[in-house]
């Protein structure tokens, strides 16, 4: 019995592999590599010291996903393949709902045929749009502003339905609040294509020297230095999440939802600060208009995950810069650099 993850070579999925597998789980992974590279899954394997299936092609092609079906035991589905620029998604609305919606409608109508019913989604903090108040809690009002945060809120609703309909399946939507970080041995991570959109990749690259400096958007938020306050978490505490999160939905039926975030938020001058101590590197910054969709504050009520799921985040700010440094200093070229440099091992 094995658990597929579709986008399994991406950021968060490549990182849920290694716990996965260090968990005794056999998994397969589905990927077309539209934002990842394959080395990232080869890491996976040095990491583990363990093997498994990949299939290369894209989660809409029907085909294709009922042949993985058809030819192998299939437990469980965590389903991180998606696209996930807000701005791109603004320009780019049709593909990005193509891509999001139609290839979890196709993954959903395959499981169901197969009597796969149990199921582990990525949403994200994104559909609760502006707060008004914060922590949020999962029973929060949902709204969002672009295309990127609809299809999440889509593909939630969807998945509500479908539960509904058959009290077989067991899901769990994980919204995520800010992931960051990288895996300790310096191995995998994540490189944005071009110029980052978010905090962290923007700071580690400034650090590098790949990037002149940092524009902070707006401080003049009312949080306690001005700046805006996002709740960070390490992509590996994350990635532990979905271990317990496949579990719990193996031995549950019907649907919940969780906050998977530390529950602390910190200020983008706190990351800024806490960047340079643990890198020893100056980050140079300027003080530019707020961005456009930004809220002042986001940070979860992390609880339920907590009671439920048995699950909460340990690492902390210092180890999120920390790993994020030494996998930016291993690999300056994300994966095109080929070759394995790990500063550890395991
Ligand atoms: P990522 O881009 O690194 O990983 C996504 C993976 O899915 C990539 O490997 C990509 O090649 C693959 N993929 C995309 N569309 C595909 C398709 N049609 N067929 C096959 N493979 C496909 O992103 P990530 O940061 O690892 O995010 C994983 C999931 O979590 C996404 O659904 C994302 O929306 C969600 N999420 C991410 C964040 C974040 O900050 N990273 C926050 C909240 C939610
Ligand atoms: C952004 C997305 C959100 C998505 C999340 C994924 C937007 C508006 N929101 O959230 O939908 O789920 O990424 O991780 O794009 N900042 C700077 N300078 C920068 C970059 C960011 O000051 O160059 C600030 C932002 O104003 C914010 C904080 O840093 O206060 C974090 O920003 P970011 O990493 O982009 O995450 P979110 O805005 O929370």
């Amino acid at each position: 019995m094995a658990i597929l993850v579709t986008g399994g070579a991406g950021y968060i999925g490549s990182h849920t592999c290694v716990e996965l597998l260090n968990s005794g789980f056999e998994i397969i992974v589905i990927d077309n590599y539209c934002n990842s590279n394959p080395e990232s899954l080869e890491r996976v394997k040095h990491i583990t010291g363990k093997e498994f299936k990949i299939y290369e092609f894209d989660l809409l092609n029907y085909e294709e996903l009922e042949n993985v079906f058809l030819t192998n035991d299939i437990e469980a589905v965590i389903h991180f393949a998606g696209l996930k620029a807000v701005g791109e998604s603004v320009k780019k609305p049709l593909m990005y709902y193509h891509n999001n919606i139609t290839a979890t409608l196709v993954l959903c109508k395959v499981m169901d045929k197969y009597g796969v019913k149990k199921l582990v989604f990525s949403s994200s903090a994104t559909v609760y749009g502006v707060p008004h108040q914060v922590p949020i809690l999962e029973d929060f009002p949902l709204s969002t502003t672009n295309p990127y945060g609809y299809s999440k809120l889509m593909i939630e609703e969807i998945m509500r339905d479908i539960s509904k309909s058959d009290a077989k399946w067991g899901i769990a939507l994980l919204r995520y609040f800010n992931p960051i970080g990288a895996h300790q041995s310096g191995l995998i991570g994540e490189h944005p294509n071009g110029i980052p959109n978010n905090l962290m990749p923007y700071i580690s690259q400034v650090a590098a020297g790949k990037l002149e400096q940092l524009m902070v958007f707006g401080n003049d938020y009312p949080t306690s230095d001005g700046t805006g306050v996002r709740d960070y978490i390490h992509v590996v505490d994350l990635a532990i999440a979905h271990v317990k999160a496949v579990k719990h939905v193996m031995y549950n039926q019907g649907i919940d939802t969780y906050n998977l975030g530390t529950g602390r938020g910190y200020s983008v001058l706190e990351m800024i600060k806490t960047f340079e101590k643990t890198s020893g590197k100056k980050i140079p910054y300027k003080i530019v208009e707020r961005r456009e969709g930004d809220v002042a504050m986001c940070y979860a009520d992390p609880l339920k995950a907590k009671h439920e799921l048995g699950w909460v985040a340990s690492k902390g700010i210092e180890d999120m810069c920390e790993d994020t440094w030494r996998w930016q200093v291993n690999n300056p070229n994300g994966y095109e650099q080929v070759t394995l440099v790990s500063s550890t091992t395991k």
